[in-house]
């Protein structure tokens, strides 16, 4: 029997690369553990804590199979596992499509059911699948539906996080290939410029997330102020706390998972209302997990690309409404409630709370036009009265 919740809403949790890479170990991985329950992750709603690449040997044993690093994990893959289920967690591990990760460590190409069975075996509950070291001649679509099937049939419940960082249309066949989750993007970066990319990239494809299939925009860079040690992802600098939050609201309207990426043990209080706030992770974990619709504020020639509103409908009739002002100036963002399916002659209102200052903002009519300070938003939940 599987469980009927596995994927249902994006998945929520904490993944080792943006911060760590190839420096991971078991210890690192039992205290992120311990701050989920003790500093409020896990009641928040946080549960998957996943190891990403860098985790194994750089050759299979005799018998094919993928062995753990023992230098990085000395008691092995199931002792990490019932750690992380004794603390009410879940364990997700990494692998790739091709014959190499991206690390260059083994991949599971041509290993396929045997890894899943392995995974199975250490009590794993969700795997990443990236996407380097294919063979070119062979279509992603097929890797990914080997191992959707495999993981169906692996003997344990495993939610398929497909990583092909948005190739070949994926948005297309992803779903029906088996995937929980899918990467739609390239490689987040620690610094403002790529998280304006990455959310601007996924403006038309914003329909294709929901339930059990969600579009994932990457892992989280919130709070890790130039944290990593990979000079990709950036080891200078970061964000300011305003960007953060602008990156946490734009992941968390478009239904994203949201997947930590910091250092949490370090994590200051800011970072953690920003990952934690109850009102934000309402709206994506929202059960119907629709996508957004987009509305690009008047004069449309003026705000281009840099400036939109986000609506997404919510289950219980509400409406959450994101004001986006990714350009470098303080913009004025009018919204018209006819663009919501408001006729004026319904006489409906809007009661608007504003979701990062957690207060009620009034009643309004047929309009609300807020300015918003550049890289910055303001995140409303609307009610109609
Ligand atoms: C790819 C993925 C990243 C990460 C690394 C690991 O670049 O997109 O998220 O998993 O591989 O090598």
């Amino acid at each position: 029997m599987s469980n009927p919740n596995m994927g249902f809403l994006p998945p929520l949790g904490w993944n080792s690369w943006n911060t760590f890479t190839w420096d991971i170990n078991e210890e690192l991985i039992r205290q992120v553990a311990d701050v989920f329950v003790e500093q409020g992750y896990k009641d928040a709603g946080y549960e998957y804590i996943v190891i990403d690449d860098c985790w194994s040997l750089r050759e299979r044993d005799e018998q094919g199979r993928l062995v753990p690093d023992p230098a990085k994990f000395p008691s092995g893959m199931k002792a990490l596992a019932d750690y992380i289920h004794s603390k009410g967690l879940k364990f997700g591990m990494y692998s790739c499509a091709g014959t190499h990760t991206c690390a260059g460590y083994p991949g599971s190409f041509e290993h396929e059911f045997q890894d899943a069975k392995q995974f199975a075996e250490w009590e794993v509950d969700y795997l990443k699948y990236d996407y380097c070291f294919k063979p070119r001649s062979m279509e992603g679509e097929l890797l990914y539906r080997r191992m959707g099937l495999a993981l169906k049939n692996c003997g344990r419940d495993i939610l398929f996080s497909a990583c092909n960082w948005g190739q070949d249309e994926v948005h297309g066949w992803i779903r029906s290939a088996g995937a929980h989750m899918y990467r739609s993007t390239g490689d987040i970066q620690d610094n403002w410029e790529s998280i304006k990319r990455l959310a601007i990239s996924q403006l038309d494809k914003a329909a294709y997330t929901g339930n059990y299939c969600h579009n994932d925009m990457d892992m989280l860079v919130v709070g890790m102020h130039g944290g990593s040690n990979n000079d990709f992802i950036g080891t200078v600098g970061g964000c300011t706390d305003v960007q953060y939050k602008t990156h946490f609201s734009l992941w968390s309207m478009m239904g994203s998972p949201l997947m930590i990426g910091c250092d949490i043990r370090k994590a200051n209080d800011t970072i953690k209302d920003i990952l934690q706030n109850k009102d934000i992770l309402a709206i994506n974990q929202d059960r119907e997990a629709r996508g957004v619709y987009v509305l690009h504020p008047e004069p449309h020639w003026f705000h281009g690309q840099e400036c939109y509103m986000l609506v997404k409908v919510l289950a219980d009739g509400d409406l959450a409404i994101g004001f986006f002002n990714l350009s470098d100036s303080k913009r004025e963002l009018p919204l018209m409630f006819w663009d919501l399916g408001l006729s004026i002659g319904s006489g409906k209102k809007l009661s608007l709370y504003d979701c990062w200052e957690h207060k009620d903002l009034g009643v309004f009519t047929e309009r609300f036009a807020p300015t918003v300070d550049a890289h910055d938003c303001l995140v409303v939940r609307g009610k109609l009265v």
